[in-house]
């Protein structure tokens, strides 16, 4: 039997997840100092700790829920140099230069992943295998073949082809050598038990709630406070300070489905170039081989429906591919940085990583190891290009206006009551619904369990005072400004947003 099983409810857990077992680390115990302090126990965090930890710091990470739960844990995992933004704007809103660096930083980083791999003896199914952009409409050609030369200016290893080596008509693909894949969780949870010993820790279940920037600097967290000279937030989005990076980043919500399967499969991670796109790998674990297609990308909190963005990518899969057992499904964010280029970097004692498009798992190495270098006085040669103050690309200015226009609506909603409130008596909220309502003039966030029980919340998000949309697929409460996103009891799954959405006691 395979772990999880076949899918035969409707909850979300990734193939991650659900095939390992990750070793526990306690909660944090007051009166810890360390040298540095990094928040977030994804990629970018456990990196960045144990890199330091190298450098003879005494690091500690501090993880809200577990190593590798967050985005870290919800990925497909594909390793690759082929960017989101593509070398051809690169190369065009930055420079050929710029995109060179692109090239060598995501080199950088897919090397560093496979040396601690390796120096570690780690067991995470790292592979290396091809990656292939791929077209299946003529239209898109063009793009195709303006790619593969734009990335084999930019110094990468690529070869243009008439059809990428999958079951299907294609038109075109760029091949890209020498990518790479792992299962995620056994790589990070192998790191992060490397971090723990000699003055360093890692801490799970404990949230941080505040970050004093000072000599030293303080982090307050749920369960006590630690202090440390310099402070990372590895977070996925900054969590405090740093508040310009709001609105050069927007969140978006993608989706992945993992199918059981027994026959031979292509070799290669595959990415197609629709809108929204779709991407293909393999992954052979203790329990069998399986087939992992993901996309269907949208806005955080733009689509209510998200059963609809799974049924959407299911029937992708099954218009392509023969039918297969579904086994796993799942979602999370991914944080599009406004020009393309992930946004790092910090001052003297806060530092931040962020805006890693479909790429985390090299530019959140990446990210680990500019502000590794940063923090122990090291050049880095990529710390200029990445710099999170770095001024805009050309046409960067238009996107950012087009990305934060939900922004300014939402806040407006916020003071008087949205016109698409449901007014709707709470005892409409159907059980595994949630809704927004309104009451005596007050917006409630209300959502009914199995049980019949109601969980009201308010619905104006403790970032920036947006009001959160209901998610289906995942029964959460999603905020379409800046991706913060929180459970039916309004506690904190996704940031920025660092307080719980405050719960509505009333009697029905
Ligand atoms: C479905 C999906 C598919 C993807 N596919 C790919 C892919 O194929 N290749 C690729 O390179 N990238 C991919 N990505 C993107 C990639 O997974 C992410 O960019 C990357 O994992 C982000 O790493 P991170 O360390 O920044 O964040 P995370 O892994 O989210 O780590 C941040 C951690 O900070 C913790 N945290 C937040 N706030 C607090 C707080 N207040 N106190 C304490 N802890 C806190 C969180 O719990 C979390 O564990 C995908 C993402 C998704 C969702
Ligand atoms: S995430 Fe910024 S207002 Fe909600």
């Amino acid at each position: 039997m395979r772990p999880g099983g076949i899918l035969l409810n409707q909850q979300t857990i990734s193939l991650w997840l659900a095939s390992s077992v990750a070793p526990r680390f306690e909660p944090l115990r007051d009166g810890v100092h360390v040298d540095v302090a990094v928040i977030g126990g994804g990629i970018t965090g456990v990196t960045a700790a144990i890199l330091l930890k190298n450098r003879g710091k005494r690091v500690a990470v501090i993880e809200k829920e577990r190593i590798a739960s967050g985005e870290t844990g919800n990925t497909t995992a594909h390793i690759t140099e082929a960017i989101d933004a593509r070398y051809q704007t690169i190369g065009r809103t930055f420079s050929k230069d710029a995109a060179k660096q692109v090239a060598q930083a995501s080199r950088a980083s897919i090397e560093q992943i496979a040396s601690f791999v390796r120096e570690y003896s780690i067991e995470c199914s790292f592979r290396r295998l091809p990656g292939y952009l791929y077209t299946e409409k003529r239209s898109y050609v063009s793009e195709v073949k303006r790619e593969a030369a734009a990335a084999a200016d930019a110094g990468l290893r690529v070869k243009l082809l008439d059809e990428a080596p999958l079951p299907f008509l294609t038109r075109s693909a760029v091949m890209f050598e020498d990518q790479a894949q792992f299962h995620p969780r056994e790589y990070l949870t192998a790191l992060a038990e490397r971090i723990r010993g000699d003055g360093s820790f890692v801490f799970e279940e404990t949230h941080v709630v505040d970050i004093r920037e000072g000599e030293p600097c303080v982090v307050e967290c749920t369960n006590g406070k630690l202090t440390a000279d310099a402070v990372f937030m590895a977070t996925n989005v900054p969590i405090a300070g740093f508040t310009s990076l709001h609105i050069k980043d927007a969140a978006y919500r993608t989706y992945a489905l993992a199918y059981a399967i027994d026959e031979k499969h292509p070799d290669g991670m595959f990415w197609d170039t629709a809108d929204p796109y779709h991407y293909t790998r393999w992954q052979e674990t203790d329990a069998g081989t399986y087939m992992i297609v993901g996309g269907e990308d949208h806005k955080v909190g733009k689509n209510e429906d998200t059963e609809e963005s799974f049924a959407k990518l299911q029937q992708y899969t099954t218009d392509l591919w023969s039918a297969h057992p579904l086994h796993h499904r799942w979602s999370g964010q991914i944080i599009e940085p406004v020009d393309g280029l992930p946004y790092i970097g910090g001052s003297g004692k806060l530092y931040v990583s962020t805006g890693y498009s479909g790429q985390g798992m090299t530019f959140g190495t990446l990210g680990a190891m500019i502000v590794a270098d940063l923090i122990t006085g090291r050049d880095n040669p990529f710390a200029d290009l990445f710099d999170w103050k770095r001024i805009h690309a050309r046409g960067a200015i238009k996107d950012l206006v087009r990305e934060n226009v939900d922004f300014p609506t939402h806040i407006v909603g916020d003071r008087v009551m949205r016109r698409d409130v449901d007014t709707k008596q709470l005892f409409d909220v159907k059980s595994g619904e949630g809704k927004i309502v309104a009451l005596d003039g007050r917006k409630i966030a209300a959502f009914r369990d199995d049980a019949g029980s109601l969980h009201c919340v308010s619905p104006v998000c403790t970032h920036m005072k947006c009001d959160v949309s209901w998610n289906t697929a995942e029964k959460t409460w999603d905020c379409p400004c800046h991706g913060s996103r929180f459970t039916v009891d309004g506690d904190v799954l996704n940031g920025p947003a660092r307080e719980s959405l405050p719960k509505i006691f009333l009697d029905e």
